[in-house]
């Protein structure tokens, strides 16, 4: 492990890593684990802090509780997306915050002390077992501690699917229970760039049909091809900006997967305007199978 890591992509004008940085983010596939670094091991942490409470009061927990005594932690935020309460979060672990503020952005720098008073942060963004749930779940997974409506819709209106698939963005697997409760389904690929959703999704989804993957869909899968189906419940959101790319993207790689007459069954918000998209890649072949609670679920055949 190296002596310096860093947690995401902060903005280079603000501040610079180590060139040998480690990276830890858990939304970069390939990226070593924060979790995974032993105790007090490095020299220096720089961190852009994710814009929900509890996921970032575990990270800078978990941040510290991976710095030697004595070493630097560097932690940014724009203001408007928690950057306003770092430098209090970090108060609250007992240390001394040096405050800067710099193109919308705050930005703390803090001495790792002997005994950080981060106890409750861990528990609180710790991976668990949700009652309500019935699954795995993190704080910081994509709607971690409930069911989105959207996948609700997809789940309640899918028809039993057959042969071999994928779940693109498959978060907790909560889809990939619904696809796979079909025995006609031989073989599925569930695919989330967040190492914490995989987690949780192998955890939640036991079953030899599955095979749960940590990657970046936008970078394409060569191992899939020819597949019967591809479920998916699209992200809205890249980098906290709305992006429809990213769901043009989505679309893009499932037209690319599935074999002729495959079919994708998506769920996307209903003011996001996928039927380009879907039309660029499947032709007059989509139909919009319902309209409801503001989401639009779609099929589209190869
Ligand atoms: C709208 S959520 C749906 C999650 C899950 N299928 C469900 O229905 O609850 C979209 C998922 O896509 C994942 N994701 C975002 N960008 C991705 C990308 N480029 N490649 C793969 N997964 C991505 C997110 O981490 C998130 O879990």
């Amino acid at each position: 492990m190296a002596a310096d890591a860093v947690y995401g992509l902060p903005p280079r004008e603000l501040v610079e890593p180590s060139a040998g940085a480690a990276q830890l983010s858990p939304l970069i596939p390939g990226s070593e684990s924060l979790e995974a670094v032993p105790d007090q091991s490095l020299e220096s942490l720089t961190i852009l802090a994710p814009p929900g409470t509890v996921e970032r009061r575990y990270v800078l927990a978990q941040g510290l509780r991976a710095l030697k005594i004595g070493g630097t932690m560097m932690v940014l935020a724009p203001k408007a997306k928690g950057g306003s309460r770092l430098a209090k979060e970090l108060k609250a672990f007992g240390l001394e915050v040096a405050e800067d503020a710099r193109r919308h952005h705050r930005i703390c720098e803090v001495v790792r002390p002997a005994e950080p008073d981060i106890a409750e942060a861990l528990a609180a963004g710790a991976p668990r077992l949700s009652q309500d749930l019935g699954l795995w779940t993190q704080p910081g997974v994509f709607s971690w501690d409930r069911i989105d409506p959207g996948t609700a819709l997809l789940l309640g209106r899918l028809p039993p699917q057959t042969g071999v698939g994928a779940d693109f963005g498959c978060g907790l697997g909560y889809l990939a229970h619904g696809v796979l409760a079909s025995s006609a389904v031989t073989g599925l690929t569930l695919i989330d760039i967040d190492r914490r959703a995989v987690d949780c999704a192998s955890r939640n989804v036991n079953d030899p049909r599955a095979k749960v993957v940590w990657a970046d869909v936008r970078h394409g899968q060569p191992a899939l091809s020819d597949l019967d189906f591809v479920v998916m419940n699209p992200p809205f959101h890249d980098g906290g900006a709305e992006d429809r790319a990213l769901g043009a993207a989505f679309i893009a790689e499932a037209a690319r997967v599935l074999r002729h007459g495959g079919k994708l069954l998506m769920v996307a918000n209903r003011h996001l305007p996928y039927e380009r998209p879907l039309a660029d890649s499947f032709g007059a072949k989509v139909k919009l199978l319902a309209e409801e609670g503001g989401y639009k679920l779609y099929e589209a055949r190869r």
